[in-house]
């Protein structure tokens, strides 16, 4: 495996500007004003595809943006290892806080800045050239499969179907995906749970129109100041979400295992210095990174009202709107945690306003075994580059298809991600450093190398 860091050495230069240039695509799923660029963005991996060696590669039509498709069989007596990533972006927004802009990818102090760098242009294209190396070396071991969505980022809604229309030609024995975190490049981890969500959008309705603020202020109730005391109400003091039944389902994690999560490292004063933060907030009785993963969350994702624009309109808006998400843990479920949220929702409205609660989308929480081959072999190949046991972690985000790569195709997935906690994924600046994306293209043929060996 002398090869694998000698390829990566004289190749390095080339992966970075092909990465460059996918990055320079805005596929934003959200945003129906994209629909041609995440279109594009798809071909453009289909044809990196063709020219790193698969076969069959194909861009599938779905009810929204397509899926890159694409194999290398070598021996069908041979395992296969599925490799799931998505080549869709969040909106970039807020523009004004980008120091360079978000579909101009440039290069500062070791990092790519882009939209999609981290999450998870970067990410998925370390497998393109990982297999690329693969292919070139001639040390494929086992065969491979891409399934590369355009949905990630807004629910994956048209991925489930997909899955349950192709068991055949998406027959694997593993899942591989790099869309999470290690700890710092000096502490890696594997990501061995995710977090369900499930998010709602909420609309309250006050008088029929826009009203003079003086003309009728204080004699009829106002939705935004509805809405905010309706949220205040889905807290307690202690943090604890006031839903009825909300933790019904919550698994609890014995304080065995919880002694064991917090030995993975974490310094609060950092933590609350790079948020630039005087202090955290959450659940009484938990450390900031059980917030985060093994207890469930609620937060309003944007709230709007009335007049926002410039200067000062006196108006007593008629309507206010939120978007809520609230992160599942093992074993609650999104369709039933939105149901809940709509019946205490309304129940705390007052007869003065109309409220109306819609889904969005959802997704389950996963945990995912240590003692498998899987984990093993990604253990022992982020040993083997990183010179250090990988730690594993639970995370806060969600992947909504990992749960039905499991329900669906019998399939558990391993979560081997590059990225860092602090690349600014969603946020404004986000990046990729040049080290994760090499270490991801030297760790991955090392999980190929181990998975296949240890599956004989
Ligand atoms: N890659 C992230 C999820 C993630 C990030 C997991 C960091 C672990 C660590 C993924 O692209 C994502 O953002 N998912 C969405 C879910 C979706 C339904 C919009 C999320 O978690 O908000
Ligand atoms: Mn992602
Ligand atoms: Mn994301």
């Amino acid at each position: 495996m002398e090869n694998v860091k000698n390829y990566i050495e004289l190749n390095k230069d080339r992966f970075i500007s092909e990465l460059i240039e996918l990055l320079k695509i805005p596929s934003i799923s959200a945003d129906p004003k994209y629909k041609d660029d995440v279109a594009q963005t798809a071909e453009a991996v289909k044809e990196k595809l063709i020219s790193a060696g698969a076969d069959n590669v194909e861009v599938l039509p779905t009810g929204g943006h397509p899926i890159v498709y694409g194999e290398k069989i070598i021996d069908s007596k041979l395992s296969t290892i599925l490799v799931y990533g998505h080549y869709d972006v969040q909106p970039p927004d807020p523009l004004d806080l980008w120091h360079s802009p978000p579909f101009e990818p440039v290069i500062k102090d070791g990092n790519i800045y882009a939209r999609g760098s981290c999450d998870d242009k970067g990410q998925m294209y370390m497998h393109v050239k990982a297999f690329e190396l693969m292919v070139k070396n001639n040390s494929l071991p086992c065969n491979i499969k891409f399934m590369i969505e355009g949905e990630e980022e807004v629910g994956s809604a048209n991925l489930g179907p997909f899955l349950t229309k192709n068991k055949e030609k998406l027959k694997a024995d593993i899942i591989l995906i790099s869309d999470t975190s290690i700890i710092a490049n000096d502490v890696p981890a594997i990501n061995v749970g995710l977090r369900g969500l499930s998010y709602v959008e909420v609309e309250v309705t006050g008088p029929n129109r826009d009203l003079h603020s003086g003309v009728y202020g204080g004699a009829v109730a106002n939705p935004v100041t509805i809405l905010c005391e309706m949220i205040a109400k889905m807290k307690d003091k202690n943090g604890k979400i006031t839903i009825p039944k909300f933790y019904n389902d919550v698994e609890i994690v014995s304080k065995k295992e919880r002694a064991e999560m917090a030995k993975a490292p974490f310094n609060l004063k950092k933590y609350k210095k790079d948020l630039d933060v005087n202090d955290v907030a959450g659940e009484k009785g938990y450390s900031s990174l059980e917030r985060t993963s093994i207890r469930p969350a609620l937060d309003v994702n944007g709230i709007w009202g009335g007049y926002t624009g410039a200067g000062a309109k006196t108006v007593l808006p008629s309507k206010a709107f939120a978007k809520i998400s609230m992160r599942l843990v093992p074993h609650q479920n999104s369709q039933k945690i939105a149901k809940l949220f709509s019946n205490y929702f309304k129940s705390l409205a007052p007869k003065s306003v109309k409220v109306n609660v819609t889904f969005h989308h959802g997704g389950e929480p996963v945990v995912t075994p240590t003692n498998s081959v899987g984990y093993k072999a990604a253990s022992k190949a982020m040993e083997t580059t990183f010179g250090k046991t990988p730690i594993p972690i639970r995370s806060g985000g969600s992947i909504p298809i990992v749960a039905l790569f499991k329900s669906e195709l019998g399939l558990d997935s391993i979560l081997m991600g590059f990225g860092l906690d602090s690349d600014n994924i969603h946020s404004p600046n986000e990046k990729f450093g040049i080290f994760n994306y090499l270490k991801g293209i030297e760790t991955i043929p090392y999980f190929f190398e181990y998975y296949a060996e240890m599956k004989k």
